[in-house]
């Protein structure tokens, strides 16, 4: 079982999001799980183009890191997706790497798999950026697990406080991989959406040729 934690915090190392996504994978290691962080900052990535050469051929034109990223997020059983509020948001380093990774969604490249997410903040949009981070996680065909944000403006000793949930989300996640943990929830979320993508696959054939090639091979279009 492997649990690969993703820090788009640009302070890398030295970030305090960094701190929270440890103790989400020190929990999940405590559940018998291999772990591996990424700190995006450290990666090179381009901004994404909207060439849509990726749906014509299996090729990217850009001949950056994203592809080694990805290929290790699709490895992993369970993924931890960490960010700091940048404006009420993710930082542009995680949305870099959401944007490159939005293709992912119509074929569902994350199905079957388990992830949660953390945010820190200085005192608020914390909440919403767990949120959306889990969204997107869900949209991949992901099952998120819960999710902890702190603001650390409020509370000095606000980060320790949170690491202990932090670390029990680590073993939540750790265990819903083990188990297979099904919510009829996201069951029903991810069958309408693949639902949705069906029908947009089926008419789109000619366009999303590769798309429509994997559905085939997931036996989800025939
Ligand atoms: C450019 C920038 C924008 C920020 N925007 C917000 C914000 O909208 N709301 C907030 O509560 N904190 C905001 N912060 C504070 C960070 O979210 C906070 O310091 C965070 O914990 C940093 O995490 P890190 O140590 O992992 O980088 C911002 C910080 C920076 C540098």
């Amino acid at each position: 079982m492997k649990v690969i934690g993703i820090n788009g915090s640009p302070r890398g190392e030295n970030s305090q999001t960094k701190r929270l996504i440890d103790a989400v994978l020190n929990g999940a290691q405590e559940a018998g799980a291999d772990v591996e962080t990424i700190h995006l900052i450290y990666y090179d990535f381009k901004f994404r183009n909207a060439c849509s050469i990726c749906l014509q051929q299996e090729k990217c034109v850009f001949l950056d890191d994203f592809p080694r990223v990805y290929a290790k997020i699709k490895e992993a059983d369970g993924i931890v997706l960490g960010s700091p509020v940048y404006i009420d948001l993710v930082t542009a380093q995680m949305k870099m790497l959401i944007d490159r990774m939005a293709d992912g969604i119509q074929c569902q490249s994350l199905s079957g798999k388990y992830g949660c997410a953390v945010a820190t903040s200085g005192d608020h949009a914390e909440g919403s950026v767990v949120t959306y981070l889990n969204h997107f996680l869900q949209m991949l065909g992901a099952n998120p697990v819960g999710g902890v944000g702190v603001a650390l403006g409020r509370d000095s000793h606000a980060i320790e406080k949170a690491e202990g949930e932090a670390r029990e989300l680590g073993k939540t996640l750790a265990f819903s991989i083990q188990t297979r943990r099904k919510d009829p929830a996201l069951e029903e979320f991810h069958q309408r959406y693949r639902k949705r993508f069906e029908d947009v696959l089926s008419g789109e054939k000619p366009e999303w040729p590769l798309d429509y090639d994997y559905w085939v091979q997931q036996a989800w279009l025939w």
